[in-house]
């Protein structure tokens, strides 16, 4: 009996990897409505936003090998998916001036209180890992991106 559940749950796990999520990939082409055409984003916050938010929060996701093993492309596509629905630093510009101003602040609370990057991610992507330096520098941006966009309607 054993025998028969195992060989069935390996048969369901051969099986799976034949279904591949579509990749969250663009080829490196950019975007019109990026956000880097919106506002001034200094080199190191851009480096910070592109090595712990853009894996889930642009068009573009650089994928680890594993991605390519089932459950867990599934399980990223998901985030990915729900992220950029969230937030697309590269359909930025595309957004209300309210919707954008609303993100600015989502992004710095979500930053402040250590639930963005998620932890699930973190935990393998080193390098995401916020230092309170790191987050200090995203918060004084926002801070001064807002300052100086309050203008707009
Ligand atoms: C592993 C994928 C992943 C990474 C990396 C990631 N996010 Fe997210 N983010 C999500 C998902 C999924 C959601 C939507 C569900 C939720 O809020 O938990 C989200 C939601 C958000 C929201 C909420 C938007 C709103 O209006 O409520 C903000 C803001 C945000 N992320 C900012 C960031 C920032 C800034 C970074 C980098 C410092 C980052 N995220 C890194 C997956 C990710």
């Amino acid at each position: 009996m054993t025998r028969i559940i195992l060989f069935l749950l390996l048969i369901i796990i051969v099986a799976i990897q034949f279904f591949q999520p579509e990749k969250n990939e663009n080829g490196g082409r950019k975007s019109p409505d990026e956000i880097t055409g919106l506002y001034t984003i200094p080199a190191n916050v851009q480096t910070i936003l592109k090595q712990a938010c853009y894996d889930c929060h642009s068009n573009n996701t650089r994928y680890p090998w594993y991605a390519g093993i089932q459950p867990v492309g599934w399980l990223m596509a998901a985030h990915i998916r729900e992220g950029k629905k969230e937030l697309n630093f590269d359909e930025y510009g595309a957004y209300s001036s309210k919707r954008q101003r609303n993100k600015m602040k989502r992004m710095k609370e979500q930053v402040t209180a250590g639930k963005m990057p998620l932890s699930s991610y973190t935990l393998i992507h080193a390098d995401a890992r916020l230092t309170t330096g790191q987050k200090e520098l995203i918060a004084n941006w926002i801070d001064s991106t807002l300052e100086l966009h309050t203008g707009d309607h």
